[in-house]
């Protein structure tokens, strides 16, 4: 580091499991820049503080983890229509005023799809779950033009509720989905304690599905995943490709620039995911 190092961060709780700071680092030497990127472990009582202390010191920008996504939000100065559309905020950019916030959760969720050669335009699209992230999925799939979107939750009151949420916003046809196109899993089922446990009782469930998508990408291959390879949906991704796409989005917020997509985004993926399987 030298006197001019630009400083970044994560802010979350907790944060030590983040791969953000991985990723940024990577960036950055692609890219050549000379920033740090920092993991912030703040509190739910500290992020007014924390937000206001990383403005002070000048932190360029921050990424915001769980559980801060909706939290920070009254401590910035400006908030990006796409993130009010998606009710939360996972990067902020320092600006004289105050920080700046934006999400970039769903445009993870629109470049992983693109990726594939694939879109929502006209699509029937699954959303397995109704936390912050169910939010990103669905705006994502409103904004990329899906004709119908089906919610499916534990707790049906939080799915009623995201589904006025995207009504609110995007005149889509928000009602259950009985073949979709795509689905998308953004409940916690298949990840730590719940890592044997899918949504999904039976494969049948895959039938004429296109892309199943997990959000979760510890394990690697979740046991949704496992069902819908095996009933042999043509697409299965994991939320890998999600979590570098949001960080190039944060990354192109801050440095204002596109390199990173100029060759091979895949190929740096990749990169990112031996580095990931390694650790
Ligand atoms: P995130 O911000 O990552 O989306 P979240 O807001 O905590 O996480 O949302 C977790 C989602 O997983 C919710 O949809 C939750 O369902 P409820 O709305 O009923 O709470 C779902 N979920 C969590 N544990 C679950 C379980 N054991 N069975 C089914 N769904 C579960």
């Amino acid at each position: 580091m030298t006197g001019r190092t630009a400083v970044y961060g994560v802010i979350g709780d907790p944060v030590s499991h983040s791969f953000s700071p991985q990723i940024h680092a990577y960036f950055a030497e692609l890219c050549g820049l000379d920033m740090a990127y920092v993991p912030f472990h703040v509190k739910g009582k500290n992020v007014g503080d924390a937000i206001r202390g990383a403005h002070a010191l000048g932190i360029q920008g921050l990424n915001v983890t769980v559980p801060h996504k909706m939290a920070v939000m009254p401590y910035l100065s400006h908030i990006d229509a796409a993130a009010k559309q998606v009710g939360t905020v996972n990067t902020l950019l320092w600006k004289e005023d105050g920080y700046h916030g934006y999400n970039t959760d769903y445009i993870g969720i629109l470049r992983s799809i693109s990726a594939l050669g694939m879109s929502f335009k006209g699509r029937s699209v699954a959303v397995f779950g109704a936390g912050g992230s169910a939010y990103a999925a669905c705006i994502a799939a409103a904004s990329g033009g899906a004709e119908r979107i089906g919610i499916v939750n534990r707790t049906s009151e939080n799915a009623l509720a995201l589904a006025s949420h995207v009504n609110s916003h995007y005149n889509v046809d928000v009602r259950e989905v009985t073949s979709p196109d795509i689905v998308i899993q953004t409940t916690t089922v298949g990840f730590g304690e719940m890592k044997d446990s899918s949504p999904v009782s039976s494969p049948g469930y895959f039938a004429g599905v296109q892309l199943a998508f997990d959000i979760i990408y510890t394990p690697w291959e979740t046991v949704f995943m496992r069902q819908a390879r095996e009933a042999g949906v043509p697409h299965v991704i994991n939320g890998f490709p999600m979590l570098v796409e949001q960080a190039a989005a944060a990354f192109g917020i801050w440095h204002t620039d596109e390199r990173l997509y100029a060759e091979n985004f895949d190929e740096k993926i990749e990169t990112l995911a031996k580095r990931f399987n390694a650790d």
